[in-house]
């Protein structure tokens, strides 16, 4: 990590209050959201249309329920909504921010050529930040002249719900951006952790850990998903166990994930179960599908 007075003199001029967040999937809508409810201005950008309409409902619906269960007032909600802009243009959505965030996909070539293309659309002074889960933050940082503006800042789903927000520290990310992310973090009320730039950071790897091997016990019959669950929120008191994540986070995000950090790792502990492989392709990747190891219809 870099710094020093050049790093202190950015800091004290660094402000973040127009945000773009690019990809409105499950990730991107609820840091829109939250973002927005921080009271930072938002455009919230994906290349699909549908993509942007499901975002649109997923967001009313968060507020909705909010505003019914006393949670956000109606004038938080209304204020919410008039701080967030949906677009497809990526050129409109970067003009004005002080800080992207990135929600697309988690494959090292989208996430680049995305990046690549943002620099040429964003001011200068604009921060980049990665909601990847897993992959190398100074790797995607070189890809971009402003290696010393880039972090992860990787978010928990439900976004509006979980609190922890995990910033991932690049070999060049400098002490300003660092501190502008803790900020927002702050502001947006969740609690920070700082990982150094290792593959799968401290949440992913973990957690993927568990999430694999409990596949790979459904795959060898040593008992049934809701079981597997039941041991791990009984018997080690975790909120939800390994299975139903799963199919939360999504078996294709998982997945990827898998690829990656075996990859890196060069070793068994993350090689993707034949289970996992199978699933994905037949389509059976989680809620978002209706079906995974639980039927969500
Ligand atoms: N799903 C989770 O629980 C979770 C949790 C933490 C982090 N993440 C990470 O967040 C990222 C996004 O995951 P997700 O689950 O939200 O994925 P998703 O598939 O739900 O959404 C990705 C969105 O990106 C859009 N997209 C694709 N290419 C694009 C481009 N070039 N420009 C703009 N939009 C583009 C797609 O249309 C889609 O709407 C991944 O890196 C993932 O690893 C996911």
């Amino acid at each position: 990590m870099t710094g020093g007075a050049q790093g202190a003199v950015a800091a004290e001029g660094m402000t973040i209050q127009h945000v773009a967040v690019v990809g409105a999937g499950t990730m991107g809508a609820g840091i829109a959201q939250v973002a927005a409810m921080a009271g930072y201005d938002v455009v919230l950008q994906d290349v699909q249309e549908p993509q942007l309409e499901r975002a649109r409902t997923t967001i009313a619906t968060m507020l909705d329920k909010g505003v019914d269960r006393g949670k956000v007032t109606e004038a938080q909600r209304d204020e919410t909504w008039a701080r967030l802009t949906l677009a497809q243009d990526l050129g409109v959505a970067v003009a004005s921010a002080d800080l992207v965030v990135e929600a697309i996909p988690e494959k090292m070539e989208w996430k680049a050529a995305l990046f690549r293309e943002v620099e040429t659309l964003c001011p200068e002074r604009t921060l980049f930040a990665s909601n990847t889960s897993s992959l190398s933050i100074s790797r995607l940082a070189n890809e971009t002249k402003r290696a010393d503006r880039f972090l992860g800042m990787h978010f928990f789903n439900p976004v509006p719900i979980m609190k922890l927000l995990e910033l991932v520290v690049g070999e060049a990310t400098n002490e300003s951006t660092l501190a502008a992310a803790r900020a927002m973090g702050a502001r947006m009320g969740k609690s920070v952790i700082v990982v150094k730039d290792a593959p799968g950071f401290a949440t992913s790897r973990l957690g993927i850990a568990l999430g694999l091997e409990a596949i790979r016990m459904v795959e060898q019959g040593v008992a049934s998903a809701e079981d597997i669950d039941l041991a791990m929120t009984l018997g080690y008191g975790h909120p939800m166990g390994p299975l139903r994540l799963t199919d939360l986070v999504g078996l294709d995000v998982r997945l990827e994930i898998a690829r990656y950090l075996h990859g890196e790792f060069g070793d068994d502990r993350f090689r993707p179960p034949v289970l996992l492989e199978q699933m994905v392709e037949e389509g059976r990747i989680g809620k978002k599908a209706g079906r995974g190891f639980y039927d969500w219809e």
